[in-house]
């Protein structure tokens, strides 16, 4: 099959053009895709014409998907669909209005971790000629090269816990979220995780710095005073300009982003009547880690 990855020329970011992403791919390409996805970290694919079905068989080659059993925008019949959207019908919304606003990285607070997010863009805000609610990443390889060398030695082998219930509030409390506190049910359902602050990509091969405002609470082998100052620095450090790039969205476009390598932050620059609506498959990292969490021998992408 003929077609063409383009880097963006930014930290992050490629361009895949002439794939119809509908029709199952061959293997070869597939493989070239997943390595492509780890070396650029977004992908994105224009002018794409799927079904919800063809979304969910195109995500679900990466991965296991992830069924989110408490939220209520899944595509009917395809519950690994959901919808992101601040449109209503009836007054009702029609999806998840407000995921993903500030920098995190999906599922980091679940032992078994997001490899990648597939969304396909249907509606797209707009403002004078210029799309809105841009989805801005920051490079995580190259957040870890850029480490000072004394933090790379002090941070070594260290771990960091990650709390779905640390972005849950933080909207709720900064953002005006309509979202209800969790339940305590809900959060036995989430307990909090650890994870290696510096991790092997097991794609690229290459260190990346495993760790997000979003999620991560805590590193676990230091004093609560001193893990409080080391993840301030991290976060600033991680987010800074040189490590960003941002996705401007086109309708029709499919776009997936490696939840390994990057962190990402949904942009709310848009009006209740600036209609977004997009729909997403998020795909388990299950391709290169055990159930457990621990890296697969020889992870497929790479044989
Ligand atoms: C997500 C997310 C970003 C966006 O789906 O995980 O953060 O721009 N979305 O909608
Ligand atoms: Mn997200």
């Amino acid at each position: 099959m003929d077609f063409t990855i383009t880097p963006t020329g930014a930290t992050l970011g490629a361009r895949v053009e002439g794939l119809d992403l509908s029709k199952p791919l061959p293997d070869k390409t597939f493989q070239t895709l997943v390595q492509a996805l780890g070396r650029h970290g977004v992908l994105k694919y224009p002018k794409q014409n799927l079904s919800s079905q063809q979304l969910r068989d195109f995500a679900g080659r990466f991965g296991e998907l992830e069924i989110n059993v408490a939220n209520a925008y899944q595509e009917p019949g395809l519950p690994e669909v959901m919808i992101l959207s601040n449109m209503k019908q009836d007054d009702k919304p029609l999806g998840l209005a407000d995921a993903g606003q500030d920098w995190h990285t999906d599922m980091s607070y679940s032992n078994m971790i997001a490899f990648t997010n597939v969304l396909y863009g249907i509606t797209i805000p707009r403002r004078d000629g210029k799309s809105l609610g841009n989805t801005e990443f920051c490079n995580m390889h190259a957040a870890y090269e850029g480490l000072p060398a004394e933090w790379k030695e002090r941070l070594e082998g260290k771990t960091a816990t990650h709390d779905f219930n640390k972005f849950w509030e933080m909207m709720r409390r900064e953002r005006g979220s309509a979202r209800p506190p969790l339940t305590p049910e809900q959060r036995a359902a989430k307990p909090p995780v650890s994870h290696p602050l510096f991790m092997t990509h097991p794609i690229t091969g290459k260190r990346v710095l495993y760790a997000n405002p979003g999620y991560a609470i805590r590193i676990n082998e230091m004093s609560e005073a001193d893990s409080d100052a080391a993840l301030a620095f991290l976060f600033e450090h991680q987010t800074q300009p040189q490590y960003r790039f941002a996705n401007q969205w086109e309708e029709h476009d499919l776009l997936m982003w490696d939840n390994m390598g990057t962190i990402h932050n949904a942009v709310a620059d848009y009006l209740p009547h600036e209609h977004r609506f997009i729909k997403r498959c998020q795909v388990a990292a299950t391709r290169f880690f055990h159930a457990d969490g621990t890296p697969r021998e020889t992870a497929p992408a790479t044989a």
